[in-house]
This record gives C-alpha cells, structure tokens and sequence, in this order.
C-alpha cells in the first residue's frame, strides 16, 4: 500500500451555526477520527458547550476548537445557534457567521490541516485555505436533488437564473433532464425566491453555495446510489467536480435501556406507553426541532389527529427559544385523546421510538434526517413540510409511494382537520396503509442497511487521504 494511504490526516471541520448541520458535521467527524485521523472541530464557544458529549475513546482525536462569535448589534445577546434566533434573524446570524474570517484564517495559519471541510455559508473559506495550501471539501447535509434544484456553479455565483419569480420555482429546472416531480408549491416557492435574493449579511444562499462550490475538490453529500442516484449524476454536470456520496447516514440507537442511562426514566415511561398499543398502529408525530408552527397548525393538527382515531404519539416541541409563548391545544383536547394519544412536551428518543413495533407510520416535516430516521425502520411518511428543502423532500417520498402529502391550499399553505386526518388513515389503517407499511419496509434493507452507509463513508475517507496535497 502507497505510503500516502496510511498517513494521517488533520481535518478542520466547519459547519455552519445551526444544530441540524452541527450534528451531522460531528457524527462525520467522529467517523474520520475512527479512523485514525486527527479533527479540529470549530464552531463558536456556545455551540461547543452545547455538544453532545464524545464517546471517550475518541476524545483524544477531536479537538473542540472555539471561536468566538464576534458581536453584530442587532443580533441578540449570546444568539450562536439558528435554536437562538427567529427567522426574521437569520441574515444577521450569516453575517456575525462571515466574520469568524479573522479568527479562523488565524486557527488555520497556525494548525495547517491537510484539510478542511465546510458548510454552505463559508463562502469565504476556500481563498483562505487556498493560500495556506489546504484541501478544500464541502459536506452538504442534505440530498443530492436539493443540491441540483439550485443550479450550476457560475449560474449559482453571477445570480444570472433565468427563474425571477416564484413560480418558476414551481416546476422541475431545465436542467433536469430527467422524469420528477421534484419542485416546490406556491406557498413554499417564495422562500426559494428569498435564497436567491442577498439580503442583510450582504450575500444570497445562492452566492454562498457557488462560491463554496467553485473553492472545493469534492463535493461530499448525504445521499447514497441506491435511491435517487441520477441527481448524483447531475450535480457532477452541473459542477464538474467529483460528487462523493457519503450514504445516509443512519444514526445509531442510543441505548437508554440500561440503569445508568441519564434518560433512562423517560425512555421507560414512553416504552410502557408504547408496548400497551398495537403492533404498526401508532403514528409517530414531530416536526422537528426547527419548524415553529403557527397557533392555528398546531389546532388543526390536533384535530386531524383526534378526527383520524388512529393511535397516535405527538412530540410537541414549545414554539421557539425567541418566541416563548407556549401552543395551546383545543379545549380537552389531551382528556378526549386520552389512552390512544399522548402529547409529550420534552425532549424524546424519537430514533427509539420509531425503532419500537408499535409505531407504524411517521408525520413528519420532512427534513432529511427525520425520513431517514423514519424509513430506515420501516415506517411510511405522512408529510407536513415547512421550509426549504423539506417540500422537495416530500415530493420523493409522494412520488416513490412510500408516503402521502397532507393536502394544503395552493395560495397560502393552510390546511384543514379533514386533511389531516384523511392522510393519516390513508397510511396507518385498511389494505391501503398495508401497502405503504409493506413499501416503507423494503426500503428499510437500503435506508437501514448500517453496513451499506459505513462503507460509503470509508469510501469518502480514503478520497481524502488519496487527494491530499503533498
Ligand atoms: C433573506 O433571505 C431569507 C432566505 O434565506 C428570506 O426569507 C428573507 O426574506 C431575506 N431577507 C431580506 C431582507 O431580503
Ligand atoms: C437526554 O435528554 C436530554 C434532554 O433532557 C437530551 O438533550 C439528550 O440528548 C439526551 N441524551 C441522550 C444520550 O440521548
Ligand atoms: C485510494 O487509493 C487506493 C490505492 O491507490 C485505491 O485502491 C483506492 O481505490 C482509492 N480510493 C479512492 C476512493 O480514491
């Protein structure tokens, strides 16, 4: 074996300021490090503070590296993480992001990693890595067709897309030469438009994803070529870069089961929940830890779900860190539920839950570590997307029959009880939902394959040690 493969390697690791991209940056890391490979993880001291802690054999080999934010008036004290802010912040948060410039050009003069790896708003890394002649990869935590809905590089960069309007986001880019159904709706295809807009950090998403894109030599990827695989093909097109697929994924059960567990009570008291149910009856509700839904969702929501008399577990998050007014539910609503339905307001082990037999169908926002987490048990998707990629998201699962959209209004994106609770029966009972339950579970052999996903990351790992600069 050439010499070169058995070096190791130092990989700096900067993932843009939002737990969703945090998580998946270090459990990549973590890989890397098994390996035998040195990290310096970056982010900014409070985000640090909030990780999770590092399995023990692999602390030595990840260094947390902490930069501090540097203050932007208008954002809110000790805001570092998107949890921090409300979405009216978000252009403020990328521009207290962009000037971690100096502090991290000083991080990497000192350290000289071989490589480093980074998110969709470090537009201004690679002229930085290029002059201290460091390898340059981006890791996009979502999939390959989210990735193509934006477009070629250059097109990305001079802002010169031939959509101007939302409705062109509302059909398939030209670009796609093949059959989908991959685009937005009108209520969503406005928050397309936004991204392509510059706005108070001075940059569009749009800008800050070419510019990623021409500063790297390999764009690294959550997808795998077992579903979807042409929008791999496409990107390397549309970037003419290598495209590395680092496969799904899947996270690994946390074992709350065991007496020193921290969450071990609760873990208990929702799988005695749970074991009193029937086997695939009870549908598994969460949106995830960064849609914030409006009052009137959240009431119609609860109402499909009373409507629909199927079993449910709703994990109902309060509304968000800035915005503390908690959601209230209907009027008896938890009373009229009670037995069949249980509302939980804290923290839940949905990767346990969704593993547990009784849970037989997942409503869900859509973003891509909820359906993974959904499929690779084998539960099917009843949709509710919200915001950026998750509608796209929502089409697949819609198009490969291995969920259902809940319907909404075309103009405003409201939806009613009766929707709510016609989808959820569509997937959780009758021959019908049998045949979403049998689909979900032959796409769990790919989606939960662990071994299939590991050697796709081995894989990625080894492209680094062959590509790095002597
Ligand atoms: C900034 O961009 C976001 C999308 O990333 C968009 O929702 C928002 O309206 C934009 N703000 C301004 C002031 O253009
Ligand atoms: C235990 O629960 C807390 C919330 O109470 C959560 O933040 C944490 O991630 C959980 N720990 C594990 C190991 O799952
Ligand atoms: C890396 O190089 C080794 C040895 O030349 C080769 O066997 C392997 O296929 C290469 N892997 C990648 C992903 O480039």
């Amino acid at each position: 074996m050439a010499a070169k493969n058995q070096q190791n390697l130092h990989i700096a690791v900067l993932p843009w300021l939002a737990f969703g991209h945090i998580i998946p940056y270090l459990e990549l890391s973590k890989h890397i490090a098994q390996k035998g490979h040195r990290i310096s993880f970056i982010s900014t001291p409070r985000n640090i503070d909030r990780l999770p802690k590092l399995p023990p054999h692999l602390s030595s080999s990840i260094a947390l590296v902490k930069i501090p934010l540097p203050r932007i008036a208008e954002l809110p004290e000790n805001a570092e993480a998107t949890m921090d802010i409300h979405a009216g912040q978000m252009g403020l948060l990328k521009k207290a992001f962009d000037a971690l410039e100096p502090g991290l050009t000083r991080f990497l003069e000192d350290s000289r990693p071989d490589w480093i790896i980074y998110d969709f708003a470090a537009h201004w890394v690679p002229p930085v890595a290029v002059r201290l002649g460091i390898s340059r990869a981006f890791f996009f935590i979502i999939n390959a067709w989210f990735l193509g809905f934006f477009g070629a590089t250059d097109t990305l960069i001079s802002g010169s897309d031939y959509r101007t309007k939302p409705e062109d986001f509302m059909v398939p880019p030209k670009w796609v030469k093949f059959e989908t159904k991959v685009a937005f709706r009108r209520f969503e295809a406005e928050w397309s438009d936004g991204a392509s807009k510059s706005n108070e950090s001075g940059f569009s998403d749009y800008y800050r994803i070419g510019k990623v894109i021409a500063g790297c030599e390999a764009i690294l990827i959550r997808h795998c070529n077992e579903f979807e695989p042409e929008w791999l093909t496409l990107l390397e097109e549309l970037h003419h870069r290598p495209v590395i697929p680092l496969g799904l994924m899947p996270p690994k059960v946390q074992d709350h089961s065991t007496n020193n567990d921290a969450n071990h009570t609760v873990w208990t008291g929702i799988k005695n929940w749970l074991n009193r149910q029937n086997k695939g009856s009870v549908v598994y509700v969460a949106l995830g830890s960064e849609v914030t839904p409006s009052q009137d969702q959240v009431v119609e929501l609860a109402h499909g779900l009373e409507l629909s008399g199927v079993p449910f577990f709703w994990v109902l998050r309060k509304v968000s860190a800035s915005e503390s007014k908690p959601v209230e539910l209907p009027n008896g609503f938890e009373e009229r539920v009670s037995g069949r339905g249980m509302v939980w307001r804290s923290w839940a082990p949905q990767v346990e839950i969704l593993k547990h037999a009784s849970v037989g169908g997942f409503l869900s926002h859509c973003g891509w570590s909820s359906i993974v987490e959904g499929l690779m048990y084998g539960n099917p998707l009843i949709t509710l997307p919200f915001l950026v990629d998750q509608g796209l998201n929502s089409r697949v699962i819609v198009e490969k029959q291995l969920g259902v959209e809940i319907p909404r209004n075309e103009q405003d994106g409201t939806y009613t009880r009766k929707w709510v609770a016609d989808s959820v029966k569509l997937v959780m009972v009758g021959e019908e939902g049998r045949k979403f339950q049998e689909r979900a579970q032959e796409m769990s052999l790919v989606f939960g394959d662990e071994e299939l996903h590991r050697r796709y990351i081995d894989t990625a790992i080894q492209f680094l040690q062959n590509h790095t600069m002597p």
